[in-house]
């Protein structure tokens, strides 16, 4: 291109009433220019003075354009013989007809089992408000002591507490959780034997690419948490449905699946029936755990909810054989967002499984690592759960209230010997799926029942019910609403 139609060409180019300054237009025009070819690799620019003529703008802006230019490669000067076009052939852009035509190319796809994680995905963008199932008031949250703690944390933060985690986390955390769940849940576990996670999610994601390879086979329980069944389907596992009774998991009814290599449980309050595992289910799982050389992966993941009943010792702490992998979660105790959780690791595999996070999701946090180690080691952590504790027993009492208020006897509710949501269990063949799309439609959210079972079809019909994150008084006047959208489906 001549010095004259590069001019010209430029002069088409530079819009004089936009809001974008003319020095980084001539920037770009150029630097398209260079990359298409129009201005081939080795010519020689026309002199500033001459361009800043011919454009009628100032010469400092093209000056200033050639040394921006320049100093990214596209231009070179030599010694006050000019300014030359540097070759770009290996950054060289597509003509703008070659561009349009892979525009109108297919996207990529997605993998099968991307399509199968989106296909069954049961996540909500609903997660506030009546009645959403395992929802903390996060409302009651000491805010106020955590952001002290929190900015105490940021006043001269050790340099190492900027990089990434060291494997497990930060040890004053670890340290803190180890002592709470000895107190508090008779686990038998040293600080090095916790891994902090971002949560139950990643604590089970870390354990199945650690001890498991695509195709073995994993018992779930039938039903599940869906969060848990999503991430294990990404890893090509052989996944097996578990029959669940009024005691929880039952191997007996499960003799006809393959042996598993990991059996995931939530023996304290069963998600989400509410079940509680017997001490004798109990003793049967770690036996059969040991004859299948399987690891038990348990999920406490609300048991520090519990109304009345004596919790049962978990697991991990009746546990002689080192098989069982507990996980816990802040994201009920605390609150959702957060996301920080741990898993507790048998001694032999704890370094292993701290090594594979650091390597696997190369954590941070640190900051938030030693807040929340204060929080539990000043006693906060404690005083919220049992504040917390009072508060939603007596919310789970209203709602029960409200329950036989509207409907007597006729609609039952079950499961809410801990945790934060009871079922509500509907008439068999009710469409509870159906129902709970109706009750979103009414600005109230629940979750529907069938959706937990690995085959909706045969399940029974009902509706989760949270009630943790709703105040006191807007239990009853929620539940008449959700009440009357029952009414319009079921003959009661
Ligand atoms: C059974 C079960 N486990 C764990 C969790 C929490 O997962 P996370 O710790 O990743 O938030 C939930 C949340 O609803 C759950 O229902």
């Amino acid at each position: 291109m001549s010095g004259g139609a590069l001019s010209d060409w430029l002069q088409q180019g530079l819009d004089r009433a936009s809001d974008q300054p003319l020095y980084r237009q001539l920037r770009d025009l150029l630097l398209q220019a260079a990359m298409q070819g129009r201005l081939p690799a080795g010519a020689k620019m026309p002199s500033s003075r001459v361009l800043a003529r011919e454009l009628g703008i100032g010469r400092n802006t093209v000056t200033e354009v050639y040394e921006t230019l320049i100093a990214e490669g596209c231009l070179h000067g030599r010694g006050g013989s000019g300014t030359y076009v540097a070759d770009l052939a290996g950054d060289r852009m597509p003509e703008p007809e070659v561009a349009a035509s892979v525009e109108s190319e297919a996207p990529p796809a997605l993998s099968q089992r991307g399509k199968l994680l989106r296909e069954g995905a049961g996540f909500s963008p609903h997660q506030w408000g009546a009645f959403m199932p395992g929802v903390p008031d996060v409302s009651e949250f000491p805010a106020q002591v955590w952001g002290r703690l929190l900015s105490r944390a940021w006043r001269r933060p050790p340099p190492e507490r900027m990089t990434y985690a060291p494997p497990g986390g930060l040890l004053e955390l670890r340290a803190a959780i180890a002592a709470h769940l000895r107190d508090a849940r008779s686990l038998n576990c040293a600080p090095e034997q916790v891994v902090i996670t971002t949560g139950s999610h990643q604590s089970v994601d870390l354990a199945a690419r650690m001890l498991l390879d695509p195709g073995d086979c994993v018992w779930l329980e039938d039903p599940c948490y869906w969060g848990l069944r999503s991430g294990l389907q990404s890893l090509d596992l052989d996944l097996r449905a578990a029959p669940v009774d009024g005691e929880g998991l039952n191997c007996a009814l499960a003799e006809h699946l393959p042996p598993p290599r990991m059996v995931i449980v939530t023996p304290s309050h069963q998600y989400p029936l509410g079940s509680v595992m017997s001490l004798a289910r109990r003793q049967t799982l770690l036996e059969r755990a040991r004859r299948w050389g399987a690891v038990i992966v348990e999920d406490d993941y609300d048991s520090e909810f519990r109304y009345g009943t004596r919790p049962i010792p978990c697991l991990q702490g009746l546990d002689r054989g080192g098989r069982v992998i507990y996980v816990g979660s802040f994201s009920k105790t605390l609150f959702p967002g957060l996301r920080v959780g741990y898993l507790v690791a048998p001694p032999a595999l704890a370094e292993a499984l701290a090594d594979g996070s650091a390597e696997l999701y190369r954590e941070g946090q640190q900051i938030t690592q030693a807040v929340l180690a204060d929080f539990i080691r000043e006693g906060h952590f404690g005083a919220h759960i049992r504040r917390m504790r009072g508060l939603y027993g007596s919310r789970r009492q209203i709602l029960r209230d409200a329950i036989e208020k509207e409907f007597g006897g006729a609609l039952q509710a079950s499961g809410d010997n801990a945790g934060l949501h009871l079922i509500l269990r509907l008439p068999d063949g009710a469409d509870d799926r159906r129902i709970a799309a109706e009750i979103l439609a009414a600005g109230l959210s629940t979750r529907p029942l069938s959706r937990y079972f690995a085959d909706p079809h045969t399940a029974p019909s009902g509706l989760l019910l949270g009630y943790a994150g709703v105040k006191e008084e807007a239990i009853g006047p929620a539940f008449s609403r959700l009440a009357e959208v029952l009414r319009r489906h079921l003959v009661l």
